[in-house]
């Protein structure tokens, strides 16, 4: 149940029958303070002034109008025309029982999935993920199980970089290796073995006409070559999905869709285009120029498709694959995730291609940037000799940093229980450090207060889940089927059950706008809002039966919530820590 949503379809009804223009907007927010209500309407002012009304007066007449005795016990105007409405715990208290018992929390479901691809992650072949990657993976993936749980068709599609002129060298130089070590190598170490692929490219005559002369060999599709990259390719992804699990993200090796699987496709993209009149032959190489975009002479910018020499770019692999994700896999909605630097880039291929009549207006593409990770000098995050901090290494310490602080917590835990807690801890603080910033600024990484069990941090979720499971442990009760009914009367009760039903409408901002850091700050209030209604609240010693009984509703509620609300964000929970 969606209340934000409610509330908004009934002031908006009244508003109508006062007169406002059918298109008027009735705003309906949270109430940043409890004397303003639960909500708050804010539409009235807007509406009265297109009405060329007094507000407060054509408020007085929404008011008469409305329909909401059901969920609201009180409405009050304030100031020039604010509208507060302040929930009916009764309906309320319907509301969280309505959610408890419910699989999926009673949360709207798509009614009528949709097809969407996301586009995430994304890392280049024959290189180690490194931190630059982690914040399109797991920005995406918690994107990617928002919409699946709602009931999407969600196709992954991991657009790795897996194709260009840099494989000549890197075949060349897997063959050197595999002739002078005989039996296949592992290449564990693809960072090393991309710089010493380089650095033969760049010293060795010989070997850099082998290169060149592979690059064309791959492209005309030569099997030898072409088993070599396979080969290189995979390699590199099983890696990566050895990562991903690490991180518990769903990224599977079917999921990757690079940037080769759209080669085929390229020569036509260009040929159509210049013979629809979009692109154009410019010294030599084939170009689109956009009015839109003007270059530093104030003249249309060119976006190059095909170089001079016959290869392809970034952006025409893009249209292509705009192409075929709408052709093809009959997308209703892109999300790309990438980081702000690639803005640009993407405006202009969906510009080409809608002007191509590739893509219809109707396809929602829509790009869920973010900034960038900086280390706590504020530039971009290095390791201290400078170099790019590979994922698994920032993993590591995650990991040592953690077990060193759950074992200083808790020295008894066996090995085993050690493991489970250390990993979901370490996992889990990295991930919630980067989700709960807004994505769209850059953040500063900082060990200490990721790991940290106060403030806004997984560990303190982590361990709020922990204390309210611990509840139903002690008393030996089980969460589900619980008797009697929620009542609530303690202003502590009532601010919790008021959140808790607020999950939905939170929910809402991660699917239409891939803002996780919304569910953070939300699931962070349940965790406090639970702690301080504990303190207040006797849940096993209350006063009777019937209030045990709510309260440990409200408890279960609290649990249930903050675990799909994690596991929504990728972060595991755990029972005891
Ligand atoms: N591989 C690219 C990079 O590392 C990101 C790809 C993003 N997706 C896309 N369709 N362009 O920057």
């Amino acid at each position: 149940m969606n209340i934000q949503l409610l509330l908004s379809d009934k002031i908006k009804q009244a508003m109508i029958a006062a007169g406002a223009p059918a298109d008027c907007d009735a705003l309906v927010k949270q109430s940043a303070k409890a004397q303003f209500g639960d909500y708050q309407a804010n539409g009235i002012m807007a509406a009265a002034k297109k009405m060329s009304l007094n507000p407060r007066q054509l408020a007085e007449n929404v008011v008469n109008h409305l329909a909401i005795d059901e969920y609201v016990s009180k409405v009050e105007i304030a100031g020039p025309g604010f509208i507060n409405l302040f929930l009916n715990t009764c309906w309320l208290a319907k509301q969280n029982q309505l959610a408890l018992d419910n699989e999926k929390l009673n949360l709207t479901l798509a009614d009528k999935p949709h097809n969407i691809i996301v586009d995430y992650s994304a890392p280049n072949v024959a290189k180690e993920m490194h931190v630059g990657h982690l914040r399109s993976t797991i920005i995406g993936d918690a994107s990617v199980r928002v919409l699946e749980y709602l009931g999407h068709n969600v196709i992954r599609a991991n657009h790795v970089g897996d194709w260009g002129t840099q494989f000549g060298m890197l075949i060349a130089y897997l063959e050197k290796m595999q002739n002078e070590n005989a039996q296949d190598m592992e290449l564990a170490d693809l960072e090393e073995f991309y710089r010493a692929a380089k650095k033969h490219y760049d010293e060795d005559a010989v070997f850099a006409e082998k290169a060149r002369n592979y690059v064309v060999k791959l492209q005309g599709g030569d099997e030898y070559c072409l088993t070599m990259w396979r080969k290189l390719v995979d390699i590199t992804m099983t890696q990566n999905v050895a990562t991903y699990k690490r991180l518990n993200v769903t990224l599977s090796l079917a999921d990757t869709m690079g940037e080769s699987i759209y080669n085929k496709l390229l020569p036509e993209v260009v040929s159509d285009l210049k013979a629809k009149g979009i692109a154009v032959e410019s010294d030599g190489a084939t170009v689109v120029f956009l009015d839109e975009y003007k270059n530093k002479e104030g003249e249309p910018m060119g976006v190059i498709i095909q170089k001079r020499d016959g290869g392809y770019l970034y952006a025409t692999t893009d249209i292509a694959a705009l192409k075929y994700r709408y052709e093809k896999l009959h997308a209703d909605r892109i999300l790309y995730y990438t980081d702000s630097r690639q803005h640009q880039h993407l405006e202009q291929v969906w510009l080409i291609a809608h002007r191509a009549n590739y893509i219809p207006e109707s396809l929602q593409l829509e790009h869920h940037m973010f900034g960038m990770m900086l280390g706590k000098d504020g530039k971009p995050f290095k390791t201290r000799s400078g170099d790019t901090v590979k994922l698994n290494d920032l993993l590591d310490e995650a990991t040592e940093r953690a077990a060193a602080l759950v074992k200083s917590k808790n020295p008894d835990l066996t090995d085993k229980e050690l493991a489970t807690i250390v990993d979901a801890v370490a996992i889990g603080a990295v991930k919630y450090a980067d989700l709960s910033k807004n994505r769209t600024t850059d953040y500063v990484f900082d060990w200490d207060n990721m790991l940290s069990f106060e403030g806004n941090t997984a560990p303190y979720l982590q361990y709020a889940y922990t204390r309210v499971i611990s509840i139903f442990r002690k008393a030996n009760l089980s969460m589900e089927n619980l008797a009697g009914n929620i009542i609530i009367e303690h202003e502590k009760e009532q601010a919790l059950a008021t959140r808790l039903a607020q999950f939905d409408e939170t929910i809402t901002v991660l699917t239409n706008d891939g803002l996780p850091h919304v569910l953070c700050a939300y699931l962070y209030d349940i965790a406090t809002l639970f702690s301080s209604f504990y303190e207040h609240c006797p849940v096993l010693s209350a006063e009777n039966t019937a209030l045990k009984n709510s309260r440990l509703k409200l408890a279960a509620l609290t649990a249930k919530t903050l675990k799909i609300g994690l596991d929504m964000l990728g972060i595991k929970t755990i029972e005891k820590m």
